[in-house]
């Protein structure tokens, strides 16, 4: 990564976090402050999108507050205001995105528009500023999960999705069926960890032959069906039991996937970002591989693995640095894709591709 350097204001309020960052320049946090709305959406096993939208207005100006207070700084020593644009849950969105242009607009400053994504994919480089490119990038929360092949930070090219839920959305609709509660990726990783993640042998949805996308869905339905069985069984299998064996099953998939990827591209390196990346299972059985395949990992601290704005302004950076600023009638996008910067590796792997046809 290159190292330019100026204070930026990073915001990110695309779903249940309110969150606020200064980063000087590229590897350099001076502050990162999250609210977590957990509590707001946990009765509703969900995440709702007018509730969220309200309490980032009731909290966005206290956070960045918080943030500024943090870094020790006042509003004449900033740069730039960087908010994420998309994507994300519109309402959410919009109060991040008005209170950025605002922001920005009172200072005289340039405002930078974020695509969440890509602000997970920096989060790679926070703690290790060398991690090597090209590699191939997997996020995984609870709106995504995809793998891009990161030719260098800002160059993304899209080479696998999922086709159905997203990891995070397993993980937390497993949750609520087991009465674990909201959110529940981090509750199924609590669950788990004294369990046998081979009682109960869940499928692995691999799909077709080396395909790289992602499907979640049957494995809902299995566990579904498996906890009907289980109200009639004689010996029921526990809770830690039942977490782990299924956790192994997202994990399995997850893990296969990526490293698939990371062979079709011949890359040296992987990074593995989002929510779910916190999952204590999933980075165990990266790193192990990791090792075996000897693979450079990148797998951020986990506090920038969920949602948080230091990420964002770690993005900021490199578009800061080119020069893409946003105009005042910047505007969200709830599916913002990430700009799609087709490049040799991956235009020879679609003619091979086509060529097998
Ligand atoms: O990146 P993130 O904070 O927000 C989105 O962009 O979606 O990801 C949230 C997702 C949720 O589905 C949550 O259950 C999951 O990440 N998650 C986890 C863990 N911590 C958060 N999943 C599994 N294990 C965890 N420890
Ligand atoms: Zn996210």
């Amino acid at each position: 990564m290159s190292p330019p350097s100026a204070t930026i204001l990073g915001l990110e309020t695309s779903c249940d976090e309110t969150a606020a960052a200064i980063g000087r320049g590229p590897d350099q946090i001076a502050s990162g402050v999250v609210y977590s709305q957990h509590d707001v959406h946990a009765r509703f096993s969900g995440v709702v999108p007018e509730l969220a939208a309200r309490r980032h207005m009731e909290t966005i100006e206290v956070v960045v507050a918080e943030a500024m207070r943090k870094a020790g700084i006042t509003w004449p020593d900033l740069h730039a205001v960087a908010v994420t644009r998309g994507p994300g849950l519109a309402g959410a969105l919009l109060v991040g995105v008005c209170f950025g242009k605002a922001l920005a607009y009172a200072l005289r400053i340039p405002l930078i528009g974020v695509n969440h994504l890509e602000g997970h994919l920096a989060s790679a480089w926070i703690d290790e500023p060398d991690f090597p490119t090209p590699c191939v990038g997997l996020v995984v929360s609870g709106g995504h999960t995809h793998l891009y092949l990161v030719a260098a930070p800002g160059m993304y090219q899209l080479i696998g999705k999922t086709l159905d839920d997203a990891a995070g959305e397993a993980f937390d609709k497993a949750a609520t069926m087991l009465g674990l509660g909201f959110p529940g990726g981090p509750a199924i990783d609590r669950v788990a960890r004294p369990g046998n993640p081979q009682a109960i042998r869940f499928p692995r949805p691999y799909l077709k032959q080396g395909s790289l996308d992602f499907s979640f869905s049957g494995l809902k339905t299995a566990l579904l069906y498996f906890l009907r069985d289980q109200a009639s069984a004689k010996q029921p299998k526990s809770v830690a039991d039942i977490a782990a064996s299924y956790q192994e099953a997202v994990v399995d998939v997850l893990v296969e996937k990526a490293f698939r990827a990371v062979r079709r591209y011949r890359v040296g390196s992987l990074s593995v970002v989002g929510g779910v990346s916190a999952n204590s299972r999933l980075r165990e059985a990266l790193v192990s591989r990791a090792r075996s395949a000897g693979i450079r990992l990148a797998l951020p601290p986990t506090i920038y693995c969920t949602d948080n704005a230091v990420m964002i302004a770690a993005a900021a950076q490199q578009a800061y640095a080119r020069g893409e600023f946003a105009s005042w009638d910047l505007e969200t996008d709830t599916e913002l894709p990430l700009p799609v910067n087709v490049f040799p590796q991956a235009q020879k792997h679609r003619a091979m591709v086509a060529g097998r046809r």
